[in-house]
């Protein structure tokens, strides 16, 4: 295995199509024949190429001589596998009970505004995703939000731009 693969832990990229393709097929040839090799095969495949569409899963099911339709099952199956592209910053706001009614709506409808996506989206410029969770353990101190692994408490919406721009720079 090329020192390339050894040291690649991110999504890289500067690499093109065919060289991610040719690290995704080394990190197969080196855990094919492990026990439950296909979850990390597509933990690694997805830090590589940044996301897992169909053209990946196929790869990886050919490589790995198995039915494409179990690849694709453990992909739509777990929540940390995605088949489209993601942002580097994912934003989770909170709307469960407690922070949709203490203006977890108002959150999500200043940041459509600001970031000029849906609920679901990521920005053109791949920075930021955004989605929508259902409690994130903070509801005395709702509203509440996530970007990445921080938590917001008490977010007022008109202090969005002003968190998001710590992400900015
Ligand atoms: S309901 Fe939002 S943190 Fe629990």
């Amino acid at each position: 295995m090329s020192n390339k693969v050894e040291n690649c832990q991110c999504c890289c990229s500067e690499e093109t199509d065919q060289q991610k393709l040719d690290m995704i097929a080394e990190v197969i040839e080196k855990y094919k024949n492990r026990e439950g090799s296909l979850i990390q095969v597509l933990h690694m495949a997805q830090n590589i190429y940044g996301y897992l569409p169909l053209k990946i899963q196929r790869f990886i099911a050919e490589s790995m001589n198995m039915p494409l339709s179990e690849v694709s099952g453990v992909v739509t199956f777990y929540s940390f596998f995605s088949t489209q592209p993601r942002g580097k910053h994912i934003i989770r706001v909170c709307l469960g009970t407690a922070c949709y009614v203490r203006g977890g709506k108002k959150i999500i409808d200043r940041l459509e505004q600001i970031l000029d996506i849906e609920v679901g989206g990521t920005t053109k410029d791949r920075l930021f995703t955004f989605e929508v969770a259902r409690c994130i353990g903070a509801c005395g101190l709702a509203p509440a939000m996530m970007i990445d692994d921080v938590v917001y408490k008490q977010v007022n919406p008109d202090k969005l731009d002003s968190i998001l721009n710590k992400y900015r720079n």
